[in-house]
């Protein structure tokens, strides 16, 4: 092997939002659900993570960096990915450049990863799904994995639980699975993005800061500490997914809303019931919740849903075209837009930021 060559992989991954949520794990290092999950993969255009991996002879260690900066790979997440991949990883021959590496060298050799975010990283966003979807699918391709997409999708849940939902477009479930090796808890596409394409996401940025708590901290506290929990996940969100299901299959948005709403209400129930209690919302959520609300009330059929994973950016999905111009109107008499762009603006809490697409 010539020791002077590089061979670089750079893939995007989007995002995913759930509408039924993953909170709480029953096996902290294979990252195995308590409860199944589904999500919506937003579009790859507006919030998507881009991650470039390398592989050189030249590189003495695994390394990372993140929107920039270095980070450890230490952490027992990026090491179960990369021995994952590693494992499934086969010959590779790059004829052009004179490349051939053996199955048996990717042991060996070492990767740099070099990943950026377009969108808030650790602000309940969902960085991590685009994050460790992105790293998986970019090591899968750099090291000619011939894993489909639901078993690469079983990789990337060892990165974090909600990016194996990012694997997929459209309507994504994350099936919890019965195995001990989680060899079952893989996600499965329900329907494509065209499937239910009159739907219109909007995200109100309240606050680009990371937050407090972590969402793997966090749902370890929910777990040792709430009553809740286990009615959540045993009793209420089994019924919630066969009827999100319908709701998506049917395309009965009133349905969706009802379901998506209440789901974001009570996972942020459990947080509270959590002790300490976790405040992923602040008042300006709370505001947004107001008016959405108040909204689809007088409407008299629900013109919009809202979902906020762990932190206060409100996930606002409108029927159609015409309620989407009707809820950014109203977000922006509601919450006006500053003009100074100083990101201190952020912390002031009656403004929020809009990303808007399609
Ligand atoms: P979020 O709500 O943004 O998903 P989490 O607390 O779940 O927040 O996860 C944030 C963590 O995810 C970061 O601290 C980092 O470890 C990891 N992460 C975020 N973006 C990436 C990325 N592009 N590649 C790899 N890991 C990432
Ligand atoms: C509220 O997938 O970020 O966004 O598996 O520990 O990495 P780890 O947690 P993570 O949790 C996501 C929680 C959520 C709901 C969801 O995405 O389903
Ligand atoms: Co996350």
């Amino acid at each position: 092997m010539a020791e002077k060559w590089v061979l670089m992989v750079t893939a995007q991954t989007p995002t995913n939002i759930a509408v039924i949520k993953y909170w709480g794990k029953r096996d902290e290092n294979l990252i195995l659900p308590i409860n199944d999950s589904i999500s919506v993969t937003l579009d790859p255009q507006h919030l998507c993570t881009t991650t470039s991996v390398a592989v050189s002879p030249a590189f003495t260690h695994d390394r990372m960096w993140l929107n920039g900066k270095e980070i450890s790979l230490s952490g027992g997440r990026y090491q179960n990915c990369l021995r994952e991949l590693r494992a499934r990883a086969s010959d590779v021959e790059d004829e052009e450049k004179g490349i051939k590496i053996a199955k048996k060298d990717w042991e060996k050799l070492h990767v740099h990863i070099a990943s950026y975010n377009n969108f808030p990283t650790a602000a309940g966003l969902a960085s991590s799904a685009a994050g460790f979807a992105c790293l998986v699918f970019s090591l899968a391709k750099l090291m000619n994995v011939k894993e489909d997409h639901s078993k690469l999708s079983a990789i990337a849940r060892q990165g974090s639980g909600s990016a194996c939902r990012s694997l997929y477009g459209g309507f994504v479930k994350w099936i919890m699975g019965k195995e001990e090796n989680g060899s079952d808890s893989i996600a499965v596409q329900l329907a494509d993005e065209k499937h239910w394409g009159d739907l219109v996401i909007i995200i109100a940025v309240v606050s680009s800061r990371q937050k407090e708590t972590s969402s793997t901290s966090g749902m370890r506290e929910t777990v040792e500490t709430s009553m809740l929990i286990e009615h959540r996940a045993k009793e209420v969100v089994p019924r919630r997914i066969i009827q999100m299901e319908e709701a998506i299959k049917d395309h009965d948005f009133p349905s969706f809303s009802r379901l998506a709403c209440s789901d974001s209400n009570q996972f942020h129930a459990v947080c509270l019931d959590t002790s300490p209690p976790i405040f992923y919302m602040n008042d300006t959520s709370h505001r947004i919740i107001s008016c959405i609300e108040k909204w689809n009330r007088f409407e008299g059929t629900p013109q919009v849903a809202y979902t906020f994973d762990a932190g206060p950016n409100a996930v606002l999905i409108a029927h159609n075209r015409n309620a989407a111009k009707l809820l950014l109107q109203r977000l922006l008499f509601y919450f006006p837009p500053q003009s100074d762009t100083d990101l201190s603006r952020y912390s002031l809490p009656s403004h929020v930021d809009f990303y808007c697409w399609k």
